[in-house]
């Protein structure tokens, strides 16, 4: 439960989730605390329970995902919803159809739920009021991946016990990365420590006005860090100037298990995927116990199922096992 605008809102009366920024500390938790039980669900020989038979979702991504996608498809499998993928490539929006006329064909389909990748921020937004159905962000250019942060910070949690005043640094391209903000948006809900680092060209000048410190150092950054989220050089979004050269940037910000003596013994890192190995993280860190990166897009599962349900089902006491 969560006070908006005075009123008790619990998750299910939220029609969308465009991002973590107006998410509160009391809706992350009661996400994180119904993946849990999702999680067991994972575990078992037989994935699939009825709790959302008769629903109807849809992915639309509008870029790429291996992740994403597949997972919030395989989450409403699990939980049996009726899920569609709508390949965008080969659909009519290769003829020209807009995203309004695109967004109504399908809600006139009868689905409840469409969830939606686009490169332009504020897509997500867009559709959400143009639209009966329920929205979820799946990344929106810059902007946000409200359920990416969403996974890492159970992941944080089942790691750390709590995501009570951690120290966590972000590395990379923080000027490009929704996952950034997103990850910024959530973990400051729980009194973290935030700082995010990275070269000069690829930190947003305002930054700091999220409440986080910026550094260039990586060394300086890492200080005392419990986790480090470790962003993917985002080279498709790179525009020319901004983005050193590959081996300057690996030799400056790489994080390898050589780089992780100013941090934590017990420091957790993070990638959401893909991973450029040999540019931001190196094999040997990335094959390691410290990284979770598996981890991960297991709890992605786990995360999208408790959001399905609890925007498309009910509360977390009504479960079918
Ligand atoms: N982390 C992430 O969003 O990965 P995909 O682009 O593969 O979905």
């Amino acid at each position: 439960m969560s006070k908006e605008g005075g009123k008790t809102v619990k998750l299910e009366q939220r029609k969308d989730l465009l991002g973590l920024r107006d998410v509160s500390r009391e809706e992350i938790e009661m996400i994180l605390s119904t993946a849990t039980p999702m999680k067991d669900i994972l575990k078992r020989d037989i994935k699939k329970v009825p709790t959302l038979r008769g629903k109807a979702m849809v992915t639309v991504f509008y870029e790429n995902s291996t992740r994403t996608r597949t997972s919030f498809e395989i989450a409403g499998k699990y939980l049996s919803a009726d899920t569609v993928n709508l390949a965008v490539s080969t659909s009519s929006v290769a003829k020209g159809e807009s995203l309004r006329d695109t967004v109504k064909t399908i809600e006139a389909m009868g689905f409840d739920l469409m969830v939606i990748r686009h490169g332009m921020s504020g897509t997500p937004s867009y559709v959400a009021r143009n639209t009966n159905m329920r929205i979820i962000n799946a990344g929106d250019g810059a902007n946000e991946h409200p359920t990416q942060a969403l996974l890492d910070l159970y992941s944080i949690k089942e790691a750390k016990g709590s995501l009570e005043d951690l120290k966590v640094v972000i590395v990379g391209d923080i000027l490009h990365s929704r996952v950034a903000r997103s990850n910024i948006y959530g973990l400051s809900k729980f009194g973290c420590e935030i700082r995010v680092v990275g070269p000069a060209t690829l930190m947003p000048p305002e930054i700091e006005k999220l409440g986080v410190k910026a550094y260039n150092n990586l060394d300086q950054a890492l200080r005392g860090a419990d986790v480090i989220n470790v962003l993917r050089i985002q080279r498709e979004r790179q525009v020319a100037g901004l983005f050193p050269s590959l081996d300057e940037y690996s030799n400056l910000y790489m994080l390898s298990p050589e780089r992780l003596k100013n941090a934590r013994e017990d420091v957790l890192v993070l990638h959401p995927g893909p991973m450029n190995r040999g540019v931001e993280i190196s094999s040997a860190l990335a094959d390691s116990t410290t990284a979770v990166v598996n981890e991960q897009v297991t709890n992605g599962v786990a995360v999208r199922m408790a959001l399905l349900f609890l925007m498309m089902g009910g509360s977390k006491d009504e479960i079918t096992y």
